[in-house]
């Protein structure tokens, strides 16, 4: 009995069909290995901090705030600044933000905190001095995941909300969840004036890891 005539379509297995289907299949392939490029170029981009962000800038510490710093013996200020932010293609904008400070005893506080001078010869694990004029600026960002703790005045400690990580006067960890000490930000005078860089290290982590110079 007479076949009606077939297209290619309705014989898959003819010649032609078979090297159609291999070429189209081919194509599936390196069509997908173009988009997960594409996809994974933005993703993995997001994961490294922009060239604009790999440098820190200084931002200075409010006056009166620093005044206190100076006065103060054993309880932390917390002291605002004001930093200046610039995303590729937004126009710059300024944000308020604070940072704690003490004043601490050089000696005693490199005892206190081994999480931070543990390199070769006691160097600090931290690429700035972390002492300076007697004064030590930490970020007010709980090294467990980023909440912000507070000084709690009767139990003379740093405590942190969200699972209870728990800091000596020094930032030293005592307790909870965290896995390392308070975080030291570099800080230096400028005419007059104290100033200090925002760094915002990786959560999580027993190391220091910077992650990004914006909040
Ligand atoms: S974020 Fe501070 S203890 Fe978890």
């Amino acid at each position: 009995m007479a076949h009606p005539a077939h297209s290619a379509y309705d014989e898959p297995q003819t010649p032609d069909e078979i090297s159609r289907r291999t070429f189209m299949a081919n194509a599936v392939i390196v069509m997908s290995g173009v988009i997960g490029v594409g996809l994974a170029i933005p993703i993995i981009g997001g994961l490294i901090p922009s060239g604009a962000a790999t440098t820190g800038t200084w931002s200075p510490l409010t006056k009166a705030e620093f005044g206190d710093l100076e006065k103060a013996t054993s309880t932390p200020v917390k002291m605002t600044f004001s930093m200046m932010t610039k995303d590729a293609y937004l126009p710059e904008e300024s944000f308020e933000d604070y940072v704690w400070g003490i004043k601490v005893d050089p000696t005693k506080f490199r005892a206190d905190r081994p999480d931070i001078f543990n390199g070769p010869n006691g160097k600090a694990d931290v690429p700035y001095h972390v002492v300076n004029m007697s004064f030590v600026i930490f970020s007010p960002l709980c090294p467990h995941l980023g909440c912000r703790y507070n000084w709690d005045a009767s139990a003379n400690k740093f405590v942190c909300p969200c699972h209870g990580s728990v800091y000596s006067f020094d930032g030293a960890h005592l307790a909870g969840p965290a896995p390392r000490g308070l975080d030291p930000l570099p800080m230096r005078e400028q005419n007059g004036t104290a100033q200090i860089m925002w760094i915002r290290y990786a959560s999580t982590t027993p190391d220091r890891i910077v992650i990004s110079y914006k909040a």
